[in-house]
C-alpha cells in the first residue's frame, strides 16, 4: 500500500530536509504523493519549486502539489505531518522582542514568548485539526508544531480521540551531540527521561553495547571536558555552554537545554540583545537561503546548483510513521497525557516520556518510580501555568491568562506579568483569541 502525506506549514525551511527523508527511506515507507499546505501562498510556491527541483535531481517517482485549499491538502491524505508556524517568522520576533524589552525571557518556546506564540499556534492548530476532520479523519496526524505542550493540550481538550503523536526532536539533537562530543553510538542507547516539553531530564542512558547506564559518565565528561559544539551555529553553541552549567550545578541527571531559561533567566537576558534576536537570525540565514535557492532553481542551467539533505528531524518522523504502519513498538520520547506514566505527576498534565508506538498511536512507558522534589516543584508549576493559559484560551479570560503569566517561572512579579501580557495582547492582534 502506499500513502500520501500532507505537510502543513509546507513552506517552511523544514520541508526539503523532511521529503528527502521521506522519499529515502520509500522501501519502508512507501509514498506516492505529497502535497504542501500553508496558508502563505509565496512561502509555499516558493518551497514547491525546490522540493520539485530535488525530487528531479533525485529522479524519484512521486506526484508532489502545493495548496492553500484545505480540501485539496487534507482529502483522503494518510499521514499529515504537521510544522505550522502562526503568525511566521515576523511574530516570532515579536514573541522574542516584547519580553525582552521588560526585562524577562524572550523565547518561541519558554517563558512568556511561548506562551504569546502559545495563543496564536493553539487557535491555528485547531483550526487545522478540524480540517483534518472533516477531510481525512482516519488520517495520522505527526506533530511538531510549537510551542507542543499548549499545543497537545488544547487537542487534548478539544479532539481527546483523534489520532495523533506529538514529538519533538530536541532529545535527539541533545542525545547526538553527547555522541558526537564524548565518542558514543547513540543507536546503543536505551534513553530514560521525564518531564513537560522542553522542561525534562534524563534519568539513564542505558549503553547495550557496555551493558551499563552510561550516565553518570556522560555527566562527568559533560561538566570535566565540555561538549563539541564545532558544528553548531553560534546560538545553539551558547545554548550547550550554559547547559555545561546547568549539569555542573545540579550533577544528578542530564537536564533538557531548554531548562535554562527557567533556571537562568537573569543569565539569559543578560546575554540576549533586544535588537537582533533568533528570529531576526534566522531571517537572514534560513529564509534568505531559501529564497536564494528559488532563484538559482529558476535560471539554473545545472542540477548541481542547489543542495539538501535527509536530516535526523526527518528520519524520526519518518521512523515513526514506519512503526505506526507496521505495528512495530520502536520506542520515541513522545508529548502524551500523563495518565500515571510519572507516577507523583497529576494525571491530566501532558508530559514527555518514552513511548512504544504502535498501530494504537503512543503507549506511554511509566517510569515505575516517583521524580524528585525539585524536578516535581518546577514542573507542577510549569504545568499549571500552561494549563491556566490552555484555560485562559478555551475561556476567553484574560483573568486566567494574567495568572498563567503571573506563576511562569521566568516571571519575577505581577507587575511585570501585566505589563507584558498587555502589550502582547495589543501585538498579536487577531491573532489571539479575544481576552475578556
Ligand atoms: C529544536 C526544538 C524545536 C525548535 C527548534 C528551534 O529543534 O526542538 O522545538 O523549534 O529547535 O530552532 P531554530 O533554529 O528555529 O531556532
Ligand atoms: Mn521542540
Amino acid at each position: 500500500m502506499t500513502n500520501k502525506v500532507t505537510i502543513a506549514g509546507g513552506g517552511s525551511g523544514y520541508t526539503p530536509g523532511i521529503v528527502l527523508t521521506i522519499l529515502e527511506n520509500r522501501a519502508s515507507f512507501p509514498v506516492d504523493e505529497i502535497r504542501l499546505y500553508d496558508i502563505d501562498e509565496k512561502r509555499n510556491s516558493d518551497m514547491k519549486v525546490i522540493v520539485q527541483y530535488l525530487i528531479q535531481k533525485n529522479g524519484y517517482d512521486v506526484s508532489l502539489k502545493a495548496t492553500l485549499d484545505p480540501k485539496e491538502a487534507f482529502e483522503n491524505t494518510d499521514f499529515v505531518f504537521s510544522q505550522i508556524r502562526v503568525g511566521g517568522i515576523k511574530m516570532r520576533e515579536i514573541d522574542e522582542k516584547v519580553p525582552l524589552k521588560h526585562g524577562v525571557v524572550g523565547q518561541e518556546t519558554c517563558g512568556v514568548g511561548g506562551f504569546s506564540y502559545g495563543m496564536r499556534s493553539m487557535k491555528g492548530f485547531l483550526e487545522m485539526v478540524q480540517h483534518v476532520q472533516d477531510y481525512a479523519p482516519d488520517a495520522w496526524i505527526l506533530n511538531y508544531t510549537n510551542p507542543e505542550t499548549l499545543v497537545a493540550e488544547s487537542v487534548r481538550r478539544q479532539f481527546p480521540d483523534i489520532k495523533i503523536i506529538n514529538a519533538c526532536d530536541q532529545t535527539i539533537a541533545i542525545e547526538e551531540l553527547i555522541a558526537y562530543s564524548f565518542g558514543y553510538e547513540r543507536e546503543n542507547w536505551i534513553s530514560s527521561y521525564y518531564g513537560l516539553n522542553h522542561f525534562g531530564w534524563y534519568k539513564a542512558i542505558y549503553d547495550v553495547s557496555k551493558q551499563k547506564d552510561i550516565m553518570p559518565e556522560v555527566i562527568d565528561q559533560i561538566v570535566n571536558e565540555g561538549f563539541k559544539t564545532d558544528q553548531l551555529g553560534e546560538s545553539w553553541a551558547k545554548a550547550f555552554k550554559l547547559m555545561e552549567r546547568m549539569v555542573a550545578d545540579f550533577p544528578t541527571h542530564i537536564p533538557n537545554n531548554y531548562l535554562e531559561y527557567y533556571l537562568y533567566p537573569n543569565l539569559i537576558v543578560e546575554e540576549a540583545d533586544p535588537s537582533y534576536t533568533r528570529a531576526n537570525e534566522i531571517m537572514d540565514g534560513r529564509l534568505k537561503q531559501i529564497e536564494e535557492a528559488v532563484e538559482k532553481i529558476k535560471s539554473a542551467s545545472s542540477m548541481d546548483e542547489v543542495d539538501y539533505e535527509s536530516n535526523s528531524h526527518g528520519q524520526y518522523i519518518v521512523d515513526m510513521a514506519v512503526s505506526l504502519l507496521n505495528n512495530e513498538n520502536r520506542r520515541f520520547m513522545l508529548i502524551v497525557p500523563n495518565k500515571g506514566a510519572i507516577p507523583n505527576l497529576r494525571e491530566d498534565a501532558v508530559v514527555e516520556v518514552p513511548c512504544y508506538v504502535n498501530a494504537e498511536g503512543a503507549e506511554p512507558i511509566s517510569l515505575r518510580e516517583d521524580i524528585p522534589d525539585f524536578h516535581k516543584g518546577l514542573m507542577e508549576a510549569q504545568v499549571a501555568s500552561e494549563k491556566l493559559l490552555v484555560d485562559a484560551f478555551f475561556e476567553k479570560s484574560y483573568q486566567k491568562a494574567l495568572e498563567a503569566f503571573t506563576l511562569n517561572q521566568s516571571i519575577p512579579n505581577a507587575v511585570i506579568a501585566k505589563r507584558v501580557l498587555d502589550e502582547l495582547i495589543e501585538r498579536n492582534g487577531d491573532f489571539w483569541v479575544e481576552l475578556n
